[in-house]
């Protein structure tokens, strides 16, 4: 066991390498930070009994290392439900299995990026990557939304402004589905629009559709992949939102030439295969029936969440109603500090991020994104009437 670290590692550590602490799990009583999903919601006894027919099947297999892009039977399931319910024309053959969409995310990004390259995002942004661009050492810029998704006009400035001092601009990342944190879904004309606009510039699409099964309301609108018939779409998806985050499972799907350069930022030989077996199994006999419980679930802890806000925020700020997803997004107004207020309220029994974290350049001091997937809806609604309590006694929300 080491007892003294006397050597320093100071001078050997490589430029992309930043020192990330280990995070500590915290959780708030009433915890509407972190997009854990209900842990009563998880599929338990389906997931162990797959596992056990998957393994009896073909678990002498596990003997051998994994195929580098995953699990054939699982890239089959995938490809099939991509083109039933995504339109996508894609084949087994165009996806990689990875540990999480959150690895796909990073070969991409460590695929497509030199540092100081331009990468384009909506104008809020899923943590996991704004990370993984920085670490890369790309130059984030968010483009302006509103509840329909990427405001054309915004995106044709920025590109155009960007190619005038003739920037590069690798992609544009865009969540277009239950948007981490903003929680709108964009509409077919803004997908049609931003494809138009990226095209003239020459910029593909990284399309990140993680929450694309979780509608309890509304009509899915069809992905951006489907409407380019170029290969300038990338996509990922995961099973963290319809199975489990433990799982560590999730794909991408891309140009073979793009794979084999992501493909060279894949360590640990291929996914996990017992977990991908377990998955597999369990996909292709109940997962439309295991979504449709799950999203019931999530609709009446979205409704006790917009009723509590309602009740408790009056017209004190506004907030996203959701169709789907885990988020709603909280704004209050200009010169709100939900940023300066996010440790003194988590101390006080109440967890948020506030917009800032979100924000690739640091906007969005009086906004919050707020998860309602993990607590009970009783919970919920207890949890919103306490954290207006103690924003009360900041003083920035009058009773
Ligand atoms: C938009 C988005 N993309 C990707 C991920 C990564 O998920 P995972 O790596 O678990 O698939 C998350 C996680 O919350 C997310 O919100």
């Amino acid at each position: 066991m080491a007892t003294s670290n006397s050597f320093s590692y100071d001078d050997l550590y490589s430029r992309n390498s930043i020192a990330i602490p280990r995070a500590e799990n915290r959780h708030a009583k009433y915890d509407f930070a972190v997009a854990y999903p209900d842990p009563e919601t998880l599929p338990l006894d389906g997931l162990a009994e797959s596992l056990k027919t998957a393994l009896e099947r073909e678990g002498k297999g596990l003997a051998l290392y994994p195929v580098s892009a995953g699990l054939p039977s699982l890239r089959e399931w995938v490809a099939e439900r991509l083109t039933r319910e995504r339109n996508m024309q894609v084949s087994p053959e165009d996806i990689v299995l990875t540990s999480g969409s959150g690895e796909a995310i990073s070969m991409l990004i460590a695929a497509l990026t030199d540092p100081g390259d331009v990468l384009l995002t909506e104008e809020y942004v899923y943590l996991g990557t704004l990370r993984a661009m920085r670490r890369f050492g790309a130059d984030v810029r968010s483009v302006k939304c509103d509840n329909d998704g990427i405001i054309p006009e915004e995106l044709e400035t920025t590109l155009s402004g960007l190619a005038a001092e003739g920037r590069k601009v690798k992609f544009l990342y865009t969540i277009p589905v239950f948007q981490n944190p903003l929680g709108w879904t964009m509409s077919l004309e803004r997908r049609i629009k931003t494809l138009e606009i990226t095209q003239k510039y020459g910029v593909p699409v990284l399309e990140d559709d993680c929450y694309v099964d979780l509608r309890f309301e509304g009509e899915d609108v069809t992905s951006f992949h489907s409407l380019d018939d170029t290969g300038r779409v990338l996509y990922v998806g995961s099973f963290s939102k319809i199975v489990a985050p433990g799982v560590r499972l999730g794909y991408m799907v891309a140009p073979p030439e793009v794979i084999q350069r992501a493909m060279s930022f894949k360590g640990g030989g291929g996914v996990n295969q017992f977990a991908a077996l377990a998955v597999q199994e369990y996909a292709a006999g109940h997962m439309d029936r295991h979504i449709e419980e799950q999203n019931q679930a999530l609709r009446v802890k979205r409704d006790a969440m917009l009723s509590a806000l309602g009740e408790n925020f009056g017209d004190a700020a506004q907030w996203s109603k959701p169709e789907g997803g885990l988020y709603v997004w909280l704004e209050m107004p200009e010169g709100t500090d939900l940023a300066g207020l996010q440790e003194p309220v988590f101390n006080q029994g109440v967890g948020y991020y506030n917009g800032t974290m979100f924000s690739p350049e640091g906007r969005g001091a009086n906004c919050a994104r707020l998860c309602f997937g993990h607590p009970t809806a009783e919970t919920v609604s207890e949890g919103i009437a306490e954290l207006a309590r103690i924003l009360e006694g900041h003083g920035v929300l009058r009773a």
